[in-house]
């Protein structure tokens, strides 16, 4: 996908909605409930913006939704593109590179993940400190556009230390224990064997998940500042005696999303000032 078309993009975006839009807020499996805490919206469906795909994720929506969150302006991401799904990795993180063009400086990117840290349970949320790439494919891979930014972009800080100490102050007002933790990210579309899950826990791993990374490099190729959370739905293949599956992961992140919702009122307003 190219510089134009998430031009065109964006300018759609803008003929919808006036104010300058400060974060964008991309919103995992479970997690869509977020949508509805913004106020004044406009709510667009993917298939009305020029050049989105289609979310085909049952636990997805497929909206993006323009308004305000404790008076700061934001998009958020009903729904997002996995590279499961089959979408060239151009399109997955096709949305993140309009809301740079939209002039926002601040992404936050969320998902349901396993667990790998035995002591981080289900239903407990867990700030990124950084990643693995696991998905086979970096999302910047191809002839570079400088447009967007360098060929070879700096990873040393892809989480923002300052959001990262935000959301932890936040979280501890709250009474709410926030993890610290590191996420790998494989392709899926299937869960992963115990082995794997070994294999993760021994690179430093604390959770699982098939998303998050190709955004949050992209953002940090375009300089945008990323906050990551994930929430933890369910231990990873063989930490428990348990299969993993797609409905339980969906009802523990609806379990989780009261004090995931509190948490992002409140962060949002703390890191866009
Ligand atoms: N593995 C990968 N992705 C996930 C998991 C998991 O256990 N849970 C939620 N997303």
């Amino acid at each position: 996908m190219t510089y134009e078309q998430a031009q065109e993009t964006a300018a759609f975006i803008r003929s919808k909605y006036d104010r300058q839009l400060q974060a964008a807020v991309v919103l995992g499996s479970g997690l869509g409930a977020f949508a509805d805490e913004v106020e004044n919206p406009v709510k667009i469906p993917y298939e009305e913006i020029p050049n989105f795909q289609r979310s085909t994720v049952v636990g997805h929506e497929g909206k993006l939704v323009l308004g305000e969150i404790n008076g700061v302006s934001v998009a958020v991401q009903q729904g997002r593109f996995h590279y499961y799904e089959g979408y060239d990795i151009s399109q997955v993180i096709f949305p993140v590179r309009v809301f740079s063009l939209l002039g926002i400086k601040t992404l936050i990117l969320t998902n349901a993940a396993g667990s790998i840290n035995t002591s981080f349970k289900p239903g407990s949320l867990m700030v990124i400190r950084d990643h693995i790439n696991l998905m086979g494919i970096n999302p910047l891979r191809g002839k570079n556009d400088e447009r967007f930014g360098p060929r070879f972009p700096d990873m040393t800080e892809v989480y923002d230390r300052g959001f990262l100490e935000s959301a932890i102050e936040e979280a501890r007002e709250m009474d709410l224990k926030l993890r610290r933790g590191v996420y790998a990210a494989l392709s899926g579309p299937t869960y992963e064997t115990p082995t794997e899950i070994h294999m993760l826990r021994h690179c430093g791993a604390d959770a699982v998940g098939m998303s998050t990374v190709p955004e949050a490099v992209t953002a940090r190729h375009m300089e945008m500042k990323v906050l990551g959370i994930s929430c933890m739905t369910n231990f990873a293949a063989g930490i428990m005696d348990e299969k993993v599956n797609h409905e339980d992961v969906i009802e523990t992140g609806k379990k989780a999303a009261g004090s995931f919702k509190e948490l992002l009122r409140r962060v949002i307003p703390k890191i866009c000032s």
